[in-house]
């Protein structure tokens, strides 16, 4: 028996009034998704249910620096709101200045913190998933985001991992330390950097997570392997978590988010577009990221990727599968589109994972990392990230 969820409530301000507060009808969050969940995507999901969808990465430094991609990437959609927009950050100074370029500007109506990355370009640095283990830094860069994003109403929330690997978990330590700070919401991705994608998302984590944080009345968003509707409220069902956080499960899929509002309201029964449907969702969108890049070409490479997200199952000749991996304009698109001959949805793709799998392997930190959590580390470099 699926019982109704409570809304999640979430201060968030809409960039006028200060301290507004938004009402979440559904308790369900686009994961970030470095090259994925651009205002394109954002809107596409937006389009086929509630929640909220958050940006991909940017660094603050890149921010404060004014990367014409970053302010691209930070740019919402036409009509999107609340503009939600997931800092990677490894330097309080550096944090403060970014959250105080998106405040004075008016840029943001949500700030994400990425404390999850576990790629070793990050992690070799101390930045990511990494970070946390140095509770000072952490503390530092969450206390400064917190306080310089609150003279302007924007709330702050935190993503995390549940550790380095499984001698080093941080999320109860870090969790807490960020409650405390005064975030809005933690959400957790059950594995440690070590696991990378691999497995199943431990989500006996997030039941943990949640009790440790009772005592904070700070709400815990579980995320790791929700494939469905009814996936998400099982999660919320077995951990007590506020809110699920769902990422791979909507790629080629963005109606998993129909389904989620679906299955929390008690329906359980999964969207299967017909091919004919999902050649609809693939066309538009393609507009909507030529609207986004403003480049017909550059709109159709970035959607090259979802192609094989949108047709898995479907009986599709290998030669226009093949087209539509080196698309490069709307009319091609139109013309691959056409020559597919409507077909059921495959049941058994339906909810099965899809996206990065990648194994785990062991976390590559700077020298000497683990020796002290108390030593505020410096990590002078934090661009180039791009997210996981
Ligand atoms: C392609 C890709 C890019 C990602 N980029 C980010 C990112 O920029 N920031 C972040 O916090 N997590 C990022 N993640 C992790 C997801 O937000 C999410 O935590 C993870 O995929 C687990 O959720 P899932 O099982 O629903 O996919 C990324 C994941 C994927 C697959």
């Amino acid at each position: 028996m699926i019982t109704k969820t409570a809304p999640l409530r979430l201060p968030i301000a809409n960039g006028q009034f200060a301290n507004d507060e938004v009402v979440l009808d559904s308790p369900v969050v686009l994961a970030p998704m470095a090259g994925i969940t651009n205002s394109a995507f954002r809107t596409l999901c937006r389009e086929q249910g509630a929640g909220l969808f958050v940006s991909e990465m940017v660094t603050a430094r890149a921010l404060i620096e004014r990367h014409p991609e970053t302010m691209r990437l930070i740019t919402p959609g036409v009509g999107e709101t609340p503009r939600s927009v997931q800092l990677y950050a490894v330097d309080p100074t550096v944090v403060g200045k970014a959250i105080e370029i998106l405040g004075a500007e008016n840029l943001a109506d949500h700030i994400d913190l990425n404390f999850g990355c576990p790629v070793p370009k990050v992690t070799r640095r101390g930045g990511g998933a990494a970070l946390p283990y140095k509770r000072n830094l952490f503390s530092a860069i969450v206390g400064t985001s917190v306080k310089t994003a609150a003279q302007y109403g924007i709330p702050v929330t935190v993503k995390m991992r549940v550790g380095i690997n499984s001698d080093h978990h941080t999320y109860l330590e870090a969790g807490k330390s960020a409650a405390d700070l005064g975030v809005a919401w933690v959400a957790l991705h059950a594995r440690t950097a070590e696991q990378m994608y691999e497995g199943q998302a431990d989500w006996s984590r997030i039941a943990n997570l949640v009790e440790h944080l009772a005592p904070t009345g700070v709400p815990v968003l579980g995320n790791g392997d929700i494939w469905s509707g009814a996936d998400g409220v099982r999660m919320m069902q077995e951990t007590g978590c506020a809110g699920v956080v769902v990422g791979r499960g909507c790629l080629g899929r963005p109606w998993l988010f129909a389904d989620l509002v679906a299955a929390f309201n008690g329906e359980e029964t999964p969207t299967l577009p017909s091919l004919f449907e999902v050649r609809k969702i693939m066309y538009r969108h393609g507009e909507l990221l030529v609207e986004f890049f403003e480049s017909e070409g550059r709109a159709m490479r970035d959607l090259r990727k979802h192609m094989a997200w949108y047709l898995k199952g479907f009986s599709v000749p290998r030669e226009i599968r093949a087209g539509f991996g080196m698309v490069s304009s709307l009319g091609e698109l139109d013309h691959l589109l056409s020559q597919l001959e409507d077909q059921p949805y495959p049941i058994e793709i339906a909810e099965a994972p899809r996206g990065r799998r990648s194994h785990g392997r062991a976390v590559s930190l700077p020298d000497g990392w683990l020796n002290d959590p108390d030593e505020f580390a410096t990590i002078t470099i934090d661009d180039s990230v791009s997210g996981g």
